[in-house]
């Protein structure tokens, strides 16, 4: 057992999206024949504020909401206002990759949600329309970006997929279009998610290369980590303000200070991203109604974990399925 403790909790509140990222969900696999958890497998409102309950008893202090994409969940801000309630829970947070957030930016803020982060892989329009696969227009989610801005969400994270020969000549405009105060932009080296995405280490652009792209423009200078167990490597923008991240989850892993726990939309608990299963927290859920017992379950749960695969990815032969990234968000 390597002990480490749990902090965050990722709820996926719905495993559809209306994006076809090649990374996250190829088309060729989650086609129109595709079949969706059915209403009745995924977890209500009420179960997951509850269980969001029992996790911060444990400890959680932040939750995000992911998906696919959440916006896609019927009476999400009633969610965000059901766990606004939960006084141990100091960071409400959503990931959104913000095609319907112009709309529902300010009703989210309203509702009690603390930040958001929106995926922008690309500026450039015909970059953008490609790897969303669904031909979305990049305006729009810039739209939605600027209502969050509005909304007070301030700063807004912007997280960026970067994958060699797709969208590497975007680095450099997406750090000048998202320099300063009002937004962190983030940088994700292509990860090995899923079975799906074809992924191969020669599509990954480290993030020490990301970093030297943008220091060929602007003056950067490393800033510590907000609290321990920081995914992102974070730099601070020397002259106009604003901060730029690197997610180095493949070149330089940080498996040693994971705190994050992910349950899927159907009430699967994974305990790493890389999982290859999940634990049924739904049936615990529905079937039993005393809270300190699901709580001791969990607990269980969480302390045997002794997952730590991306630090492993090199030295191993064989890999079996994983889970997919829509299923757990990422
Ligand atoms: P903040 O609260 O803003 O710091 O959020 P965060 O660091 O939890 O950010 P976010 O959830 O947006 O994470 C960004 C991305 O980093 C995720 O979508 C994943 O792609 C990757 N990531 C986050 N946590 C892990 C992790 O535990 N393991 C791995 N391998 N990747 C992770
Ligand atoms: N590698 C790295 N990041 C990914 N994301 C989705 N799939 C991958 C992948 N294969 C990112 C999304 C989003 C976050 C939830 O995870 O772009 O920002
Ligand atoms: Fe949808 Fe986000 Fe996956 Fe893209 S990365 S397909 S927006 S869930
Ligand atoms: Fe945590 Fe698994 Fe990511 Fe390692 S690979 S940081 S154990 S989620």
């Amino acid at each position: 057992m390597l002990g480490r403790r749990l902090h965050d909790l990722r709820l996926s509140v719905t495993d559809r999206c209306n994006f076809r990222c090649a990374y996250c969900m190829p088309k060729e696999v989650f086609g129109r024949d595709h079949s969706f958890l059915p209403k009745s497998e995924i977890l209500t409102l009420e179960e997951l504020a509850r269980v969001a309950r029992l996790f911060a008893g444990l400890g959680v202090e932040k939750v995000r909401l992911t998906g696919g994409e959440p916006l896609l969940r019927r009476d999400l801000t009633k969610l965000v206002a059901m766990l606004a309630e939960i006084q141990r829970l100091k960071d409400i947070t959503l990931t959104t990759n913000g095609s319907g957030l112009a709309a529902l930016a300010r009703p989210l803020r309203e509702a009690g949600l603390h930040r958001v982060t929106v995926s922008l892989d690309a500026l450039d329009d015909g970059i953008f329309r490609a790897m969303n696969d669904v031909d979305f227009p990049v305006g729009r989610v810039l739209e939605g970006i600027e209502a969050a801005v509005e909304a007070g969400f301030g700063p807004v994270k912007i997280n960026m997929v970067v994958k060699r020969g797709v969208n590497e000549h975007e680095i450099l405009p997406m750090a000048r279009r998202f320099s300063g105060a009002q937004y962190i932009l983030r940088f994700i080296e292509f990860m090995d998610v899923g079975n799906t995405n074809g992924w191969r280490m020669d599509s990954v652009v480290p993030g020490s290369e990301i970093v030297e792209v943008i220091r060929r423009e602007f003056a950067l200078e490393p800033l510590a980590p907000n609290y321990a167990g920081e995914v992102a490597r974070r730099f601070r923008h020397v002259e106009g303000g604003g901060e730029i991240g690197v997610i180095t989850s493949v070149t330089k892993p940080f498996c040693g200070s994971c705190t994050r726990a992910r349950l899927s939309a159907d009430g699967q608990l994974y305990t790493c991203l890389f999982g290859s299963h999940g634990h049924d927290v739904r049936a615990l859920l529905r079937g039993e109604p005393d809270d300190a017992k699901v709580m001791r379950v969990l607990a269980s749960l969480w302390s045997a974990r002794e997952d730590r695969y991306s630090e492993l990815r090199s030295s191993m032969t064989a890999v079996g399925p994983k889970v997919e990234m829509s299923k757990i968000g990422g």
